[in-house]
This record gives structure tokens, C-alpha cells and sequence, in this order.
């Protein structure tokens, strides 16, 4: 007999919200990135592998940035070398030319560029000022581009930044544009200290629109650290957003702000979507059972609340 607590509610659709959602999984990545210790290459592969067998239709398998900078992506290549021709259309980080030359080698077909929409971070991270990231970028996504790739582009701390404080909703839409510019097809908007509120959400795709990027072309990339990050997907959907980055297990972080906990775990976007009709082509349970299996070897519960409710033995 199942228990009440895997039992999913009636699915009622709200209107007006979009049909289909893409999820944009990043656990391998986003997640992985930020963990202490180092996950074994073959770990990381399976990871990846029941990911795309859930039917996550974009799971972003690693970075291809400065190994000393993120030991634990450091096995970039190994893992790509393991995923074989799956791994090619996987995206990877690539921040400048010389993780671009390393993600050429291994056939990568997706790359995308991180932007900070701060100064501050733009150093922390990229160790560049804020104008200093976009010459490092455009070279980057000028031959990604030359090279046949699909570039995507994120910029982070758009809600706001722990060494700045509130960051003005003009300067992110400044910063996301020169990137999204430079050549890339899809903007993903990082709330990297997961600080955003719905009110602030709804703004902030407003203001994209206003100069030209609509939702079409948007991505939003939420993280849970005040617990906000379904709130504000639901206010993306109502404003028309259809792409969403999730982490599986709500693993994640950023390991250049600490203040960065989890983001959105991919079972909390999918159990909010499904009941609300919301096609995304996930197998939910399946995603649950990858999150369950990965926090064995984490040797910590997921801090998801949907994978703790499908799976209470196991958490
Ligand atoms: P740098 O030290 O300024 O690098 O780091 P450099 O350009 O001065 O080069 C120094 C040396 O590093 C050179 O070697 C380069 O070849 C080498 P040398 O000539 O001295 O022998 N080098 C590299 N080696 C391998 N791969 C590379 C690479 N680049 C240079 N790609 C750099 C600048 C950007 C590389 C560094 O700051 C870096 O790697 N940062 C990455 C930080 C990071 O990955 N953060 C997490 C991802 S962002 C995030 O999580 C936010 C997001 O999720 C959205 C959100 O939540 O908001 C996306
Ligand atoms: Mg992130």
C-alpha cells in the first residue's frame, strides 16, 4: 500500500501557465562542484547516465575551468571521455579560450560562459573585473560559435550579492544583455545565494523583456537557500518562462560564495509541475531514486524535501 506521502495530488492546471517546462539539470555540475569531497570519476558518469535515462532532456555534466580553482571538476576530461557520444551533448562550463580549447578536444557541442553581474564575484570567480570578463568571453564565445557550438550564457547574482548587498535590476539586465550579446541562445538568471523573492522575479523578466530578451530566450537558475526557489519558479512560469535549471537532490552550490547553498532540487520542480500539469518528460520516482543512490555516496541525506518524502528509508 503506498503512504499518503507518495501519493501526488490531483494535478489542476493554473492558468495562464506554459504547457511543457525544459529542465536544465546541473547536479552533476552545479552540484557536484561544490562538494567536499571528490566523487569518483565512474560515480560521476553513472551520475550523468540515470539523469538522461529519467528523461532530463539537458544534464550539464562538468566545467572545463582552472583545475585548482575546482578540484573537483578537475577530471573534466576523464568524465567526458567515459560518457563517449553522450557526453558530447551534455553542456559544459567553459570560461575562456583555454577550457574552450579542452572542451573542443572531447567533441563538446554545448558550452556556456558564467558572468557576474557584480564586480565583486566577477573577481572572486572569474578573477577578472566586471568589464575584464567580457573580454575574456568574447573570444571564448566567438569560436565556440565559429566551431558550430551552442553557447549558452549565465549571469550570477542577479538578486542580490553577500559582498554588495541588493544589486538594481538594471544593472543585471545591463550585464545578462552584453552577455547573452556576445553570442549566446539562451541567458540563464542566477540567483546564486538564492536571496530572490516572487515580487522581485516577476521584475526582473519584465526588464529583460524591455530591452529585447524575452522569455523565450530566459532561463532561470534558482537556488534554495531561504527557501524561496519554488515561489519564484512559479512567478517565472506566470511571467512566462519555460526553461528551468534544477539540480538533482537540490545538491549544489557555488564553491566562490559560501553563502550559496543548494539549488532548486529537480524532484521539488518536477512534484510542483506535475501538479500543476506541467509537462517535462521527467520520471520523477527515477530522479528521486538517482538522488537517493548519490547521497549514499555523498554519506548525507538530500536535503530535498520530495526526495525525502518518496524515499523516507532511505534519508
Ligand atoms: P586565472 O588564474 O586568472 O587564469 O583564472 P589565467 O587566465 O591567468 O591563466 C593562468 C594559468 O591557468 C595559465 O597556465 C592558463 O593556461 C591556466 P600557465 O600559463 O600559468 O601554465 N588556465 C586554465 N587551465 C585549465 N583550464 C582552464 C584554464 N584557464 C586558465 N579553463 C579562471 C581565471 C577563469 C580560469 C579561474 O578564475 C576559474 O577557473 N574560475 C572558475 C570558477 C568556477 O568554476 N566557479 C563555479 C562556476 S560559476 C557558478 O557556479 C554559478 C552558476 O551556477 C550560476 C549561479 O548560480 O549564479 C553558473
Ligand atoms: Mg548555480
Amino acid at each position: 500500500m503506498r503512504t499518503p506521502a507518495v501519493v501526488p495530488a490531483l494535478p489542476v492546471a493554473a492558468v495562464p501557465l506554459p504547457d511543457r517546462v525544459t529542465i536544465y539539470e546541473v547536479g552533476p555540475r552545479d552540484g557536484l562542484q561544490n562538494e567536499k569531497a571528490l566523487v569518483p570519476t565512474d560515480v560521476k558518469a553513472e551520475f550523468v547516465r540515470r539523469l538522461l535515462a529519467a528523461g532530463l532532456p539537458v544534464v550539464e555534466a562538468t566545467s572545463f575551468v582552472h583545475p585548482t580553482w575546482v578540484p573537483q571538476l578537475a577530471d573534466a576530461a576523464e568524465l567526458m571521455a567515459l560518457l563517449g557520444p553522450a557526453g558530447r551533448d551534455c553542456p559544459v562550463l567553459v570560461p575562456n579560450e583555454r577550457g574552450l580549447d579542452r572542451a573542443l578536444e572531447l567533441g563538446a557541442r554545448h558550452v556556456a560562459i558564467f558572468g557576474s553581474a557584480t564586480e565583486t564575484f566577477a573577481q572572486k570567480n572569474l578573477n577578472r573585473s566586471l568589464d575584464e570578463q567580457f573580454a575574456m568571453f568574447e573570444p571564448t564565445v566567438r569560436r565556440a560559435r565559429d566551431a558550430g557550438l551552442d553557447v549558452r550564457a549565465y549571469v550570477s547574482m542577479c538578486f542580490g550579492d553577500p559582498w554588495e548587498g541588493a544589486v538594481p535590476i538594471e544593472q543585471v539586465v545591463g550585464v545578462g544583455k552584453r552577455l547573452f550579446d556576445l553570442g549566446a541562445s539562451q541567458l540563464s538568471i542566477g540567483d546564486t545565494i538564492g536571496v530572490g523573492t516572487a515580487g522581485h522575479v516577476t521584475a526582473l523578466v519584465r526588464a529583460f523583456d524591455e530591452v529585447g530578451l524575452g522569455t523565450d530566450r530566459l532561463a532561470m537558475h534558482f537556488h534554495d537557500t531561504f527557501g524561496q526557489a519554488l515561489a519564484n519558479t512559479y512567478a517565472a512560469l506566470q511571467a512566462g518562462i519555460t526553461t528551468f535549471d534544477a539540480s538533482a537532490g537540490g545538491l549544489g552550490g557555488c564553491p566562490y560564495a559560501k553563502s550559496a547553498t543548494g539549488n532548486l532540487a529537480t524532484e521539488d520542480l518536477v512534484w510542483m509541475l506535475r501538479g500543476l500539469g506541467i509537462e517535462t518528460g521527467v520520471d520523477l520516482e527515477e530522479v528521486a531514486a538517482t538522488s537517493v543512490w548519490m547521497a549514499a555516496h555523498l554519506g548525507r541525506p538530500s536535503p530535498s524535501a520530495v526526495v525525502r518524502a518518496l524515499a523516507p528509508s532511505a534519508t
